[in-house]
């Protein structure tokens, strides 16, 4: 039995490069032993991907794309089709778990400078996966169809108007008609199910092969291939099939136990996963009390509302995104890893993350005056963070790095 495996691994190997590109990723990859807690994000987020994409297809099955048939269709999923409750809930709350960890992943970058040199594509490819990402939130939200999905494509698409001399014919362009209509449901359908997601998935692998060329960082931020073993193995990398695989498993369960737990019991996130006036269906003549994107894109809404011209906060939001793409070399730091850089770098790091959960609250609630002059106030602190990276990062005293990992594995 053992060697008629062989001899079609053989006859395989001859024509596809299986067992090679098995152990080019899996088997002989070798990962830094010092993982830690933050580098479960990137599996998870893999995971997420997968639930998003299978609960997807199965969704699609009996959704139906259209401004008279897509509220009740979800209303179907939910009473009548078998499980279709929990297809939905899955996807829905999917949804905001993959930014829970795609915000931690990315965080991650940040603590550890993952996306300094050699790993500035393994960022970049991140970031378009970050943007895509949006895009595909946002087209999602439209297809249920309920009010909120109806007045939030509203405001967002309306941000389009801001451009100068061409703004309105761009918005109706884009929609595909003179008001959100069917139409604009149709074409969110396509790009959310099918163009959307091949970007993804084709991105999410060039990430991974782009990581894997250049191997992992890891939370010192030591180089492992300096050091290697007669075997030309790095002394502190150890396979990441099985040692990572089986520890990466441990993660996994955590995390479903978690999102079994959301699922279950608060799918609707307390409003913020589901908000309520998506309980009821799109109404062009009824606009929301209150419209507010879903969580995760709060902080950047909080932006765009802190400006006070429209064109301006347009800019001032897309500046916050992109601002993200030039990090690699914006950080200036001869070392990569939090653990050795200096006590500035640590403050403004703080204040960025204060800055982007306080922007991420105020983008969630109803402004008032006191609350747009908090969020200028933060608006000013992120870009900070960004715009004096160069200077801090170059002129404050660093720790001298190790020559090899601290912590082993575990
Ligand atoms: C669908 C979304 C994504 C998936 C499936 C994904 C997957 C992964 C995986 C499996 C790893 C290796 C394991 C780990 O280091 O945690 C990784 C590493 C990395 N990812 Fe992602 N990622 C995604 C999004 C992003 C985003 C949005 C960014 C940043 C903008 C990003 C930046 C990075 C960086 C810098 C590394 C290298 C980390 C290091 O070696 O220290 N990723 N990613």
């Amino acid at each position: 039995m053992a060697n008629l495996g062989k001899s079609l691994m053989g006859w395989v190997d001859a024509r596809f490069p299986a067992t090679e590109t098995y152990e080019y990723h899996m088997s002989k990859y070798y990962a830094p032993k010092n993982f830690n807690f933050w580098y479960f994000f990137g599996v998870l987020s893999m995971i997420v991907l997968v639930n998003q994409l299978v609960t997807g297809i199965w969704l699609t099955m009996s959704y139906n794309p259209s401004a008279e048939g897509a509220f009740d269709s979800v209303e179907y999923i939910m009473r009548d089709v078998e499980y279709g409750w929990l297809l939905r809930y899955m996807h829905s709350t999917g949804a905001s778990a993959f930014f829970v960890v795609v915000y931690l992943h990315m965080f991650r970058g940040l603590l550890y400078g993952s996306y300094k040199k050699p790993r500035e594509l393994v960022w970049l490819f991140g970031m378009t996966i970050y943007l895509a990402l949006m895009a595909e939130g946002f087209f999602g939200y439209l297809l249920p169809w309920g009010n909120m999905s109806y007045w939030g494509a509203q405001v967002i698409l309306n941000l389009a108007g801001a451009v100068p001399v061409v703004g309105e014919q761009l918005v109706t362009w884009v929609r595909g008609d003179y008001l959100i209509s069917g139409i604009t449901l149709n074409r969110f359908f396509a790009l959310h199910v099918v163009a959307i997601p091949l970007v993804l998935v084709a991105l999410v692998f060039m990430h991974l092969v782009a990581l894997h060329h250049v191997g992992s960082n890891n939370p010192d931020g030591v180089d492992i291939k300096k050091v290697k073993g007669e075997d030309g193995v790095p002394l502190d990398g150890i396979a990441f099939h099985p040692y990572y695989t089986v520890h990466d498993l441990v993660g996994i369960v955590v995390f479903l136990a978690a999102f079994s737990a959301v699922l279950f019991f608060f799918p609707d996130g307390g409003g913020y996963f589901l908000e309520r006036p998506n309980f009821e269906p799109a109404n062009p003549l009824k606009t929301p009390e209150h419209i507010a994107p879903v969580w995760y894109y709060t902080p950047y809404y909080a932006i765009l509302r802190a400006v006070p011209s429209k064109l301006g906060g347009v800019i001032a939001m897309g500046a916050a995104i992109a601002i993200l793409f030039v990090l690699p070399w914006l950080d200036k730091s001869p070392v990569k890893s939090m653990r050795y850089k200096g006590t500035q770098s640590k403050i403004w790091l703080t204040l960025f993350v204060i800055s982007f959960l306080g922007l991420g609250y105020l983008g969630a609630v109803p402004s008032d005056p006191i609350k747009t002059f908090l969020a200028q106030v933060l608006t000013i602190i992120y870009f900070l963070f960004f715009l004096l990276m160069p200077f801090y990062t170059s002129m404050e005293k660093v720790k001298p790095v190790p020559d090899r990992v601290t912590g082993g594995a575990h």
